[in-house]
């Protein structure tokens, strides 16, 4: 998760420290193909209600990215999350990645519910998106780009 992180970031935003406590007490998502992890998706409750989550990270290493993998790992994971109960999902995006912006928003339905100034730093805003799931469909959101499964592709929940 960790070499994923740093790939798909060109920084590493997650540590051996801060790695474990998402582990052991966050919800991870992994993404593997041909038997090896492509991609995670990394989610938190919030202390005050715990039936909204927030979604701290999500990665598909460079070299798999844009094959529908990461429009697949987060389908999952809404779903997952869905059929458990959870009634919100929340995140933040750098507003100049659109394609996140693009999956999260177009394909999701994640509408804007704060634009924040300056959220990580001097100059480094973050959209603060919010997708309700009680009145979201899994699947119901079209997409065409993932390719039948190969052998060994699967989702795993950690
Ligand atoms: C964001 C990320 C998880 C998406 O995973 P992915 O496997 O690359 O995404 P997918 O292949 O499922 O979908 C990519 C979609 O974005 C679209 N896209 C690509 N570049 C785009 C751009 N510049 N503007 C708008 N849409 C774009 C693709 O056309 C595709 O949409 P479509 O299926 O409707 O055609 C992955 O690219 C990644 O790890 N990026 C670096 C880390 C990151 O930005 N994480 C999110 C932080 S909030």
């Amino acid at each position: 998760m960790l070499e994923i992180d740093y790939d798909a970031f060109d920084d590493n935003l997650l540590s051996n420290w801060s790695l474990v406590p998402y582990l052991r007490y966050g919800h991870v998502f992994g993404l593997y193909a041909c038997n090896s992890l492509k991609g995670f998706a990394i989610f938190m409750k919030e202390w005050d209600n715990p039936r909204f989550a927030y979604l701290v990270e999500i990665a598909v290493e460079k070299e798999s990215q844009e094959k529908g993998y990461g429009y697949y790992l987060l389908l999952q994971s809404l779903t997952h999350l869905k059929n458990n109960g959870l009634s919100s999902v929340f995140l933040t995006v750098d507003p100049n990645n659109l394609r996140a912006r693009h999956i999260y928003c177009d394909k999701f339905g994640f509408k804007l519910a704060e634009y924040r100034n300056n959220e990580y730093g001097q100059g480094r805003d973050r959209m603060f998106l919010q997708l309700n799931l009680e009145n979201w469909t899994p699947g119901a959101s079209e997409h065409t780009s993932l390719e039948p499964e190969p052998s060994g592709e699967g989702f795993m929940e950690e």
